[in-house]
């Protein structure tokens, strides 16, 4: 027995200045955006069409628990009816936690965190959502990440009410987007992918997507170059809608678990974070999953799938700095990240159990 949902909207346009004007609800709205949004160029695809909506843009990657505060503060007194959030995952889940926020009247990021995934909770204000990465998927799913970086923790708040009502891609969005964010953006897509399908939720049609969206990436990830075609980022972004459409109803499993720490202890980037262990983490997977695995084989032109993976990293690993020694990691600190390694609700979805001596030995392949 399986069962599938996702209730985001899909809107896919190469016009996002012409489609706007018909998805903003009437009312009060609320703009969410990164930090360079409104200077000159950085928005000009929406030329215009949002002046006048207070804009919140305070929020730097992987926002901290202050950081949402200061927007949920920003957005208390407005009020809006609806909010618009352009920007990556970290614009994105701070959004989500504003709406949540607003849908609760409850001022304070603590007590929104410890709110329980099945409380419910009234709609709130209409949220859009549109990713200017190919990678995070947070428009796609239900839940949410905060750093506490001073205690070395990550927080996350799973509940349906932080599903944005729609999500709209536009690939010329992604086009200002360097490549160093690029290359880790789109292996966090991958990484999504693949923990969809070495995943003990994962049901057919979750599969369907992820494979979709693996091949996409591993069709696309190296024609990243300057200047990247249009096709190549709108072939991504799909990839990064499908794997997030895939991982929404999985959850990830043991790549982002292993992740966490080497962003919240060593500053690497998520996406590379995730990708690191991918290659190995096939290797593991693959024997237990013998249909799928075959199945992705072909669907990759009948290569060895983890060759194509390891044959992908090294093309970004030439490009950008991807091992642990080169992030700063020393040989005493792997038995820190591998004991933060296990985050409950993501290693046990891994399909193959992995022991501490696992992780280490990942790890240790990795510096
Ligand atoms: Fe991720």
């Amino acid at each position: 027995m399986w069962s599938y949902a996702n209730p985001v909207a899909i809107h896919w346009t190469d016009d996002l200045a012409a489609l706007l004007p018909s998805l903003l609800p009437q009312g009060q709205g609320l703009l969410i955006a990164y930090p360079q949004f409104r200077e000159p160029g950085a928005a000009g695809l929406l030329s215009g069409q949002l002046n006048g909506v207070p804009l919140f843009n305070g929020i730097e990657n992987n926002p901290t628990p202050g950081q949402v505060q200061q927007a949920i503060d920003f957005a208390l007194p407005i009020g809006p009816q609806w909010i618009l959030a352009i920007g990556g995952g970290s614009v994105l889940d701070t959004a989500k936690l504003v709406r949540l926020a607003l849908a609760r009247d409850c001022r304070r990021i603590d007590e929104l965190l410890e709110m329980a995934p099945r409380e419910p909770s009234a709609p709130g204000p209409r949220l859009l959502a549109i990713p200017t990465t190919h990678g995070t998927g947070a428009e796609m799913t239900m839940w949410t990440t905060v750093w506490d970086k001073g205690n070395g923790r990550k927080l996350s708040l799973s509940h349906p009410g932080n599903y944005p009502d729609i999500a709209v891609y536009s690939p010329p969005m992604t086009y200002s987007l360097p490549l160093p964010v690029s290359f880790a953006t789109t292996l966090d897509a991958l990484a999504h992918a693949l923990e969809a399908l070495w995943n003990r939720n994962a049901n057919p049609v979750s599969d369907e997507l992820a494979s979709a969206a693996v091949r996409l990436v591993a069709e696309n990830l190296e024609r990243l170059a300057d200047p990247v075609p249009h096709e190549v980022r709108a072939n991504l972004l799909r990839a990064s809608m499908l794997a997030g459409l895939a991982f929404s109803n999985t959850k990830t499993a043991a790549a982002h678990s292993i992740s966490y720490p080497l962003t919240l202890r060593l500053g690497i980037p998520h996406g590379i974070a995730c990708a690191m262990t991918l290659a190995a983490l096939w290797r593991m997977n693959a024997p237990k999953m013998p249909d799928k695995a075959e199945r992705l084989r072909l669907q990759l032109g009948g290569e060895d799938v983890a060759r194509i993976l390891e044959c992908r990293l090294r093309f970004v690993a030439a490009r950008m700095p991807f091992t642990l020694s080169a992030y700063g990691a020393k040989p005493d600190d792997l038995a820190t990240l591998v004991r933060e390694s296990f985050t409950k609700g993501r290693m046990d979805n891994n399909l193959v159990d992995l022991s501490p001596s696992d992780v280490r030995a990942i790890l240790e392949a990795s510096f």
